[in-house]
């Protein structure tokens, strides 16, 4: 189901692309729901990163008080530069909400692609412990089927990393080992390889997911079925909230 169009007004200001100004305020918007006393997953990417800057901001200006638990290394530095506390599962094993963003987002089941930032498995790992996963995104990430523009990361272990590759390849995923800047395998925060797994568009995600789910050699996937609650569209009519249907 679709909300009403809220009324967070897009910011020309700062010299941002258009498509970073529908990220800023989708990220300010779901900042919003975060209230005092949570526990917050903080996403990665982007998009999630307004959304942390915002939450920062709320901790200094109302002295909302939150606890954090990030997704990725590079999260976890840029919540401590903008002072919020941050906590581990050896502490809390329940988020009250996650904010993160979204490659590519199916409205309905808000079914997700997500990792092309390289934290896919942090996220799900947080996602999973969340009660509400609120998705922010620009528009352009929605999609009638997933996996009709981007391919579908997975991380796995580096030993082996072929025969991995191969069985991806028997299920129809075109994988392609993600290198760094340096050339070399892209390592993940958790010392991982990611192949980018190409499927096209994607007629049934579930069984998609249940085959990767058994691949020997893969920690995880970045297909995120059944996690994200709700979703903070930004586009040029402002923000769309979109709710998870059964
Ligand atoms: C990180 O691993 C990803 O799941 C990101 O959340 C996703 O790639 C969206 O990133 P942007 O908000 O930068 O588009």
């Amino acid at each position: 189901m679709m909300g009403a169009l809220t009324n967070f007004a897009l910011d020309g200001r700062m010299g941002l692309s258009q498509q970073d100004q529908w990220k800023k305020v989708a990220g300010e918007a779901a900042a919003m729901l975060v209230e005092n006393g949570m526990v917050v997953g903080l996403g990665t990417g982007s998009t999630a990163s307004f959304a942390i800057a915002a939450i920062g901001r709320r901790v200094a200006q109302e002295g909302l008080r939150i606890l954090g638990i990030p997704t990725s290394d590079r999260t976890a530095e840029q919540a401590r530069s903008e002072k919020i506390p941050l906590t581990t599962f050896a502490e809390q094993t329940e988020i009250d909400l996650t904010i993160d963003g979204a490659d590519e987002l199916l409205p309905g089941p808000l079914y997700l692609i997500k990792g092309h930032g390289g934290a896919l498995l942090r996220e799900k790992i947080v996602a999973s412990a969340s009660k509400r996963m609120a998705v922010v995104a620009d528009d352009t990430k929605l999609v009638t089927r997933l996996g009709e523009f981007v391919s579908v990361p997975v991380e796995v272990v580096p030993f082996g990393w072929q025969v991995t590759a191969r069985r991806l390849t028997e299920l129809g995923g075109k994988p392609t080992l993600r290198l760094g800047t340096d050339q070399n395998p892209y390592l993940t925060d958790g010392g991982h390889y990611i192949l980018n797994c190409a499927f096209g568009a994607i007629d049934d995600p579930k069984e998609t997911a249940h085959h990767l789910d058994h691949v020997v050699g893969l920690i995880e996937h970045g297909l995120f079925l059944k996690f994200a609650t709700e979703a903070f569209i930004a586009g040029a009519n402002g923000v769309q909230v979109l709710k998870r249907e059964k």
